[in-house]
């Protein structure tokens, strides 16, 4: 699969679940690279077979072989099985939310967007996001967040334009919108998800290699849809800690 990746020159991969889906991506240009050049043969080979010089007389009775029949129960089976085997198993695996990974290792993000750019949230050390309400929303709590939940107070908002993960855990971000609908499009990741307001849309995907990645909206929203990117930033656990440690070390009225 490799191989094939780097002959479609897909971007780079750097999540565990990513691989399935450039898998597919994989499997599908084999099969309509095989159609292609199967059709193209086809073609040529009608055109010399039928031509005028060799069929002075048209001939109304056509093909009298099977062959077209099984070739096509071939492709609808080929493409039967890619739906069945991979498709929606690994698309029911990454898009159903009962399914998504629990536990201490997960890593929840509050993924916000807004006309234009991404907001993200950490629920801190007590693993408990600070409740949010319409009432609190000023134009230094955009977000609407209760100054007084207990909760909300060891949450960790990350400075605009960084989300950091730590590598090999899995992520789980609740996606939605201030505004506008925007889409959390993380390439390298080979995930995304539709931030809509009012709507907590989850997603998950486990990075598995350090390093800085693009994120981008992917639904024109505005003027500057363009515009409305930020890094996703894959560290090392220690890398992680540290920067945790940083961010947290923040007095509270200078956060979100
Ligand atoms: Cu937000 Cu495009």
């Amino acid at each position: 699969m490799n191989l094939l990746a780097s002959i479609l020159f897909l971007p780079e991969l750097a999540s565990e679940q990513g691989k399935h889906v450039d898998q597919i991506i994989g499997y599908l240009h084999l099969l309509m690279g095989v159609l292609f050049v199967g059709w193209g043969i086809y073609f040529a080979y009608v055109l010399w077979r039928f031509s005028r010089k060799r069929n002075p007389k048209a001939d109304p009775v056509g093909a009298k072989t099977s062959a077209p029949k099984v070739i096509e129960l071939l492709v609808a089976g080929a493409e039967t099985t890619l739906l069945l085997v991979i498709a929606i198993p690994v698309w029911s695996q990454l898009s159903d939310a009962r399914k998504f990974p629990t536990g201490k290792d997960v890593v929840n993000v509050r993924v916000t967007g807004q006309q234009f750019q991404w907001n993200f949230r950490y629920p801190g050390p007590d693993g408990q996001f600070g409740r949010q309400d319409p009432k609190f929303v000023t134009a230094q709590n955009p977000l609407g967040y209760d100054p007084a939940d207990p909760a909300g107070q060891d949450d960790l908002t990350a400075p605009l334009g960084e989300l950091h993960v730590p590598v090999n855990q899995p992520v789980v971000c609740r996606v939605t919108s201030l505004d506008v609908i925007h889409s959390f499009k993380l390439i390298s990741m080979r995930s995304m998800m539709d931030a809509i307001p009012g709507v907590a849309n989850m997603m998950q995907f486990t990075p598995n290699k350090p390093g800085r990645y693009e994120i981008i909206c992917a639904q024109l929203c505005g003027n500057g849809h363009a515009k409305m990117a930020a890094q996703l930033v894959v560290d090392t656990q220690a890398d992680y800690q540290k920067w945790v440690a940083d961010h947290s070390k923040k007095p509270l009225a200078a956060k979100q």
